[in-house]
């Protein structure tokens, strides 16, 4: 499963892709308008600092400004996703964007159907929020299964599934032995999956035992 970094924080990004650990960033228009920054600007250096893809999305809700956008967004640098929202004519928007050569990321997925959809029109990834469906009380995890298992049934359908809304340990354990394929998590989940105070105690324990035998490690 590839990991993804969401988050248009440059120096909390610039710090896990040091660990090599994430394959890719998503982006929203809240954390762009957050950071304060252009959104070229933006994206060209997290794009910079990160070799996977780099999803930034279009704020237009016509295909036609979609696509404009898209195109600008892709063309700061190769390793862009341009993201799209599930909406009609968000679908549109993918295609033509696909057809380009653009990467395509459509997000705020709900439903089965609308990762279907999504697939159908080319998408790149598609991203199912699974928090935000825990949040009105549906089992947002039920939602990757069911789009893993509509996707398993077609070899045509090449879309990844990009899990966002993330939030927890638990989520990612989860999606995790569903086969989700791409899990986007605040860079404060990342160390989150670490850490177990058994192995915190273990450690502990290894080195107090190591200072009394007073040994060294040396050439
Ligand atoms: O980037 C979109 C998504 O991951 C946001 O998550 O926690 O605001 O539902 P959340």
């Amino acid at each position: 499963m590839k990991f993804f970094v969401d988050s248009a924080d440059v120096d909390a990004i610039r710090e896990i892709a040091g660990n090599g650990l994430i394959d890719g960033v998503t982006t929203n228009p809240s954390f762009v308008a957050c950071s304060g920054r252009p959104i070229k600007e933006l994206i060209a250096e997290i794009c910079s600092v990160v070799d996977g893809p780099v999803s930034a999305e279009v704020a237009a809700t016509s295909t036609e400004e979609m696509v404009r956008e898209g195109r600008i967004l892709g063309s700061v640098a190769p390793n862009v996703a341009v993201k799209v929202p599930l909406t009609w004519e968000g679908l549109k928007a993918c295609n033509v964007l696909t057809t380009e050569g653009f990467m395509v990321n459509v997000t705020l997925c709900f439903s089965a159907n609308q990762a279907l959809m999504a697939a159908k029109a080319g998408a790149t990834f598609v991203s199912p929020f699974v928090g935000r469906l825990d949040d009105l009380n549906i089992d947002g995890l039920d939602l990757i299964a069911e789009i893993r298992a509509i996707f398993d049934n077609y070899d045509a359908l090449e879309t990844e599934i990009l899990c966002a809304s993330v939030r927890t340990p638990n989520h990612v354990k989860q999606v995790a032995l569903i086969g989700a394929d791409i899990v986007t998590l605040p860079p404060e989940v990342l160390p989150t999956l670490v850490s177990h105070p058994l192995t915190d105690k273990g450690l502990a324990a290894f080195l107090a035992d190591w200072e009394k035998g007073g040994q060294t490690i040396e050439e």
